[in-house]
């Protein structure tokens, strides 16, 4: 953790976020009372952000011992980081901006107690258990993954029968994905790419690499700010999809020459690479949000840089090609709304925590019965948020007559 100093403007940080999250609060306040995961201790590989922060609280409430390292070098928040130490009693292992070592080492080091349960964000951790840390496995209960790249990761792993504990793919409740993934990453990608460049969106061409939960958010949010939205895609249906909904599609190699800030949200990699800078516009932008850096070819832009990288801002660096064009990469094409801004609000994280705290008290509860695979969120969970959300936000919804839960659940009433 960089600097204990930094823990009171941290603390004021988490408060702000608690303020926007009362469904994990009321999970809080009841892990308080029952304490469910009494005498477990927990892994987490989350984005150390004021909303996971609030997650820790709300395991470390329920009895758990946590330790807390980042599922990205650059997303750590180092006063709430501070805080969770100094406040919190929680052990945290994460620096905005470390290499890749040391975050391999502090994953290494949120390990090192032997956890019962695990949490991750991307597969990182489970991925460096399987590999360099294999006497761990059998006293692992189970474990959740909170994105989209993390439950690919882990399905493949399952398929190939190499994973040695359940995991809850948190990533796939409703209450995640339709909300976090689209609404929290449409609004926190803009804003990184504003507070990082402060850009004017409006009547700017804004491609977009990939029209999944992700891609969607974003889409449906730079349009609002005025811009004309390219976007890319391999899926038909989706490209389909994005037609119908108003936007252009078209192959990555027609959008490269229109567009001023390109934006990837795909989960793959090269999604952008050499034969496109090549043809990008003078002073074209590009930015990713998916979970890894690999979705720009770096190592590719890099070679193709005539002059040495200039960085012009904070998560500006300008790349100047042979033909004189530059280009600007945003947050060295690590997820720029958590690079260069604070990650999703924190309503919207209210809702994927309450996934996260949930899964784990059931993992704890269940979790030896369980087989070694990939297990959805069991739906009572995501129902139970959604019902909670709705309640704090102070609506109200018409529940079903016995007439109509006959008829939804018969046959025989037809013309
Ligand atoms: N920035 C964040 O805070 C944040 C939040 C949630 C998820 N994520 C990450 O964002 C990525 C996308 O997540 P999602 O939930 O939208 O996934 P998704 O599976 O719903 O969507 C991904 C889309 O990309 C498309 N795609 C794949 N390869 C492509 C290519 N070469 N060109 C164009 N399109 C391509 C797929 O067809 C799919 O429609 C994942 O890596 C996920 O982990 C980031």
């Amino acid at each position: 953790m960089k600097d204990l100093d930094l823990a009171p403007r941290g603390r004021t940080r988490i408060d702000w976020a608690d303020g926007q999250m009362p469904v994990l609060r009321s999970i809080r306040e009841r892990f308080a009372r029952e304490k469910p995961l009494k005498g477990l201790r927990l892994a987490a590989c989350l984005h150390v952000t004021s909303e996971t922060a609030n997650l820790a609280l709300t395991l470390a409430a329920g009895g758990a011992t946590v330790r807390l390292c980042a599922s990205n070098p650059l997303s750590t928040q180092d006063d709430v980081a501070a805080s969770l130490v100094e406040h919190g009693g929680i052990d945290v292992f994460a620096i905005k901006g470390e290499d890749n070592e040391t975050y391999y080492r502090h994953i290494l080091q949120a390990l090192d107690r032997g956890p019962h349960l695990t949490m991750d964000d991307g597969a990182d951790l489970v991925s460096v258990l399987h590999s360099r840390q294999r006497e761990l496995l059998p006293g692992i209960i189970g474990g959740t993954e909170e994105t989209t790249t993390g439950v690919v990761r882990l399905t493949s792993m399952a398929k190939e029968g190499v994973l040695a504990y359940p995991i809850i793919a948190v990533n796939d409740a409703m209450t995640k994905h339709f909300f976090d993934n689209r609404y929290g990453t449409g609004q926190s990608t803009l804003d990184g790419i504003i507070r990082a460049t402060n850009l004017l969106i409006a009547g700017l061409k804004v491609v977009i690499a990939g029209y999944g939960w992700c891609g969607r958010g974003v889409a449906m949010r730079a349009r609002g700010l005025g811009a004309h939205v390219i976007v890319t895609e391999i899926d038909p249906v989706k490209a389909l999809e994005a037609v119908l909904d108003g936007f252009q599609a078209m192959p990555m190699d027609e959008a490269a020459p229109l567009g001023d800030i390109f934006i990837t949200l795909t989960g793959d990699k090269h999604v952008l690479g050499a034969q496109h800078f090549e043809t990008m516009k003078d002073g074209a932008v590009l930015a990713n949000s998916g979970h890894f850096n690999v979705e720009i070819d770096l190592p590719a832009l890099e070679r193709l840089a005539r002059k040495r990288i200039r960085r012009l801002r904070d998560y500006v660096d300008e790349y100047t090609l042979a033909s004189g064009r530059r280009i600007n990469l945003l947050g060295e094409g690590r997820l720029i709304n958590l690079a260069a801004a604070e990650g999703h609000p924190a309503a919207v994280m209210d809702m994927s925590f309450a996934n996260q705290a949930l899964s784990a008290e059931y993992l704890a509860r269940e979790g030896k019965e369980l087989k070694r695979t990939v297990h959805p969120v069991p739906p009572a969970i995501d129902r139970e948020i959604a019902r909670l959300k709705l309640q704090t936000m102070g609506v109200r919804i018409d529940t079903l007559t016995s007439e109509q839960q006959d008829y939804l659940s018969g046959w025989s009433e037809g013309t």
